[in-house]
């Protein structure tokens, strides 16, 4: 599908309701899975991705209501999974593959995982190194660096482990695995990844405790359900908060939306060049920060660096925000994010390729890229790749480029937020 964007022809202004973490809504149906009786999750995000997960552990004999407003999990407790009949597809979904691979490891039985084109290409290695060290049979593609996966566990027994990549979906996917083993399992992440895992199991009474990069579960005790609501995501938000910081005269408030400080990097850097975002209403929700943000247009924004530690706690949002560097005066540089070469898509390659089509002087760096703001865009052609948050980017730069912004493979969006183009449209010229 092709979505043509024209330019904004006023500012965006009202309230902007969003769909709900998809980080979290993957985390709530596998953990409410592993409790102790039924759990009930408000808010759910009902996208590709996460509906993806909802069948997979459908397939582990997990009973799941959906009641058109929340879902029910009842929980099958701590090794209560059934041997599912077929191989699990994943589909485009990353957490739903590593973190399965996870909890897949700890059950006694044989089970399948696999993806879309784009998920079979994705690395592995970094999820069935792991668990192999605690004992998980695991063969794939390519002595196992490539899905689809088959498991079998059980019998595994706790690592200390240190990451070799800052990744949240590997550190879940061995605390997962770690609820089911003999003895302590540990972490260590040199950099911080998102964290939702670790305070969902902490609220739900598992023996976890995370201080200065080093995460410790003590595995043997029964999981308790939790009624809980999905805050909005952070990464959806994204784009709404880029499109109005660049579009004169905007003001929006984007309500309830999660602002874990392992997720909200984008904030940081908005703020550094320039854009006016202000966190109204701060508060806790089912374990996690969560705030109203208010945006208001920001002129002449200036170029940044985006590099080190915060790279992993914005890695979501790089497409986006090169669109606001693209837009700003002076250079942009996003370096040590070789992690986005291996998303959806060649993440780099896509945005560098995307913002020449758009008029904009970039370079493409193994680890990032260089961006010369000018100010302006001049709107053309371009390609989704496939990748949800390419597709999104896109769109928020058709808002504010000359002309008119083709966006191929658009559908794209419905892996994290299918009404984009709708909530678009209400902003674009026609
Ligand atoms: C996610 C972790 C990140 C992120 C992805 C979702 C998660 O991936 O890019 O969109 O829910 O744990 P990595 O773990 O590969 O960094």
């Amino acid at each position: 599908m092709d979505v043509t964007v024209r330019r904004a022809p006023k500012g965006l202004r009202g309230t902007i309701t969003l769909p709900a973490d998809k980080s979290i809504s993957h985390r709530s149906v596998m953990l409410a899975a592993l409790a102790q009786g039924k759990s009930r999750v408000k808010n759910f995000l009902r996208a590709r991705d996460t509906l993806a997960t909802v069948r997979c552990v459908r397939a582990l004999g997990v009973n799941i209501m959906d009641n058109g407003e929340d879902l029910i999990i009842e929980g099958r407790g701590l090794g209560g999974f059934l041997q599912p009949e077929d191989i699990l597809d994943c589909e485009n979904s990353g957490t739903t593959m590593r973190l399965m691979s996870g909890t897949l490891s700890a059950c006694s039985f044989f089970s399948v995982l696999t993806g879309d084109s784009s998920l079979r290409s994705r690395p592995m290695a970094r999820v069935v190194e792991p668990l192999r060290l605690m004992g998980a049979r695991i063969d794939g593609r390519d002595g196992g660096r490539l899905a689809p996966l088959a498991i079998r566990g059980g019998n595994l027994k706790g690592i200390d482990y240190t990451l070799p990549v800052p990744s949240a979906q590997v550190k879940s996917a061995v605390l997962l695995a770690g609820l089911g083993v003999e003895g302590e399992t540990v972490v260590r992440e040199k950099v911080p990844s998102r964290d939702h895992t670790e305070r969902m199991l902490a609220g739900m009474g598992a023996e976890i405790f995370a201080e200065n990069g080093v995460i410790r579960l003590q595995p043997g005790r029964e999981l308790e359900p939790f009624d809980m609501s999905v805050p909005a995501d952070i990464s959806s938000a994204a784009f709404w908060i880029v499109a109005a910081t660049l579009v004169p005269e905007s003001e929006v408030l984007i309500p309830g939306v999660g602002v874990n400080p392992t997720r909200s990097g984008v904030l940081r850097v908005l703020a550094s060049m320039g854009a006016r975002i202000e966190l109204q209403n701060q508060r806790v929700v089912g374990g996690e920060p969560v705030a109203d943000i208010r945006v208001v247009s920001a002129g002449n924004l200036i170029g940044t660096t985006v590099a080190g530690e915060i790279v992993p706690s914005l890695i979501d949002e790089i497409p986006v925000l090169a669109v606001a560097m693209a837009m700003a005066r002076g250079e942009s540089v996003v370096r040590d994010a070789s992690e986005l070469r291996v998303k959806e898509t060649d993440r780099i390659l896509a945005v560098c390729t995307c913002l020449r089509r758009l008029g904009v002087e970039v370079e493409e760096t193994e680890d990032g890229f260089y961006v010369r703001g000018q100010g302006r865009l001049t709107g053309a052609k371009v390609d989704s790749y496939g990748d949800h948050r390419i597709a999104m980017a896109m769109g928020i730069a058709g808002l504010v480029a000359e002309g008119e912004t083709i966006v191929k493979g658009a559908e794209a969006v419905n892996i994290s937020y299918p009404g984009f183009w709708a909530e678009l449209a209400r902003f674009a010229g026609r």
